[in-house]
């Protein structure tokens, strides 16, 4: 691939989805653009980048973005982070919000759908202690094909296997010819749609639990830094921030410091604040 097709791509992406792309990953470019360049009708991805190159190509800048998002995904992803969810984020947080019977949870890069499924799953196992509760779930991602495959709930033999206890397999899934699909009550749960972490967060709403799972890894500091400070501003003082294995705020926004008691969790930096204002 020629140098200023590199460098063209690497910045479309970087400011369309924050993607950032070192030159050893040009292959990923090769596979993955080929097929969309043939599909817009040009004989390679340098045809391609020079009929759109002044930016009068909406199409085809979207399925070049969407076509580089990497959807790896599955339930149950980190174990350990669900039963913290489920055994310590959440008694705490229905503790909190006692009053106001009122919870919404914000899946930031939902992929194909599993992250939040796994929460719905563990909230309807909860649900017991929900009665009368208004619990909205709010699951986004920058790829419109992710956002239908989620809203669909269809999921491969394999997909279903990885991750997901078979007790709830059987629970909250119907079994179909082409795999397994979430049970429709399930499915209406969850309000899927598309979003851009780079676009402003305000339309969102403030969250009382932000799930931005495996995302960030793909940004450079700056867009991390970004993304992390303008979800700050979108929630709640003692809300809650789950990112990926791989992935912290610590040397990238003072907008969130770690939890005190689990990794892999954060809230506000004004909260930890406070609470060590008051001795706690
Ligand atoms: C590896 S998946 C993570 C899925 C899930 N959170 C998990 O941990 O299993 C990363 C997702 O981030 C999405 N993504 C990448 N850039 C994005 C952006 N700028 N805004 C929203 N989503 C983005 C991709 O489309 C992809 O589905």
């Amino acid at each position: 691939m020629k140098d200023d097709v590199f460098t063209f791509l690497a910045k479309l992406l970087r400011d369309q989805s924050g993607l950032a792309l070192p030159r050893d990953k040009e292959y990923l470019l090769e596979s993955r653009l080929a097929p969309v360049a043939r599909q817009h009708g040009h004989q390679s991805i340098d045809a391609m980048c020079a009929a759109i190159r002044g930016g009068q190509n909406r199409a085809a800048e979207r399925d070049i973005v969407e076509a580089m998002t990497t959807n790896e995904s599955f339930f149950f992803r980190d174990t350990a982070t669900f039963d913290t969810f489920r055994k310590s984020i959440l008694p705490t947080l229905l503790t909190a919000r006692a009053g106001s019977k009122s919870l919404r949870i914000w899946f930031a890069a939902c992929s194909s759908g599993q992250e939040p499924y796994s929460v719905a799953m563990i909230l309807e196992e909860e649900r017991a202690r929900f009665a009368g509760w208004n619990v909205e779930m709010v699951a986004t991602d920058i790829s419109n094909e992710m956002i239908q495959r989620s809203r669909n709930g269809l999921y491969t033999h394999f997909e279903a296997q990885r991750g997901l206890p078979i007790q709830l397999l059987a629970k909250y899934f119907d079994k179909e010819e082409q795999g397994w699909r979430v049970k429709a009550p399930m499915r209406e749960r969850i309000k899927f749609r598309p979003f851009n972490l780079l676009e402003s967060h305000s339309s969102l709403g403030v969250f009382d639990i932000i799930f931005c799972r495996n995302v960030l890894i793909y940004f450079d500091l700056p867009t991390k830094r970004d993304v992390l400070e303008r979800m700050s501003r979108q929630m709640a003082r003692d809300g809650v921030l789950f990112l990926g294995g791989a992935e912290t705020v610590i040397g990238v926004s003072d907008r969130f410091a770690p939890h005190p008691g689990h990794a892999g969790i954060f809230v506000p930096a004004q909260a930890v604040a406070l609470d060590r204002a008051v001795g706690q």
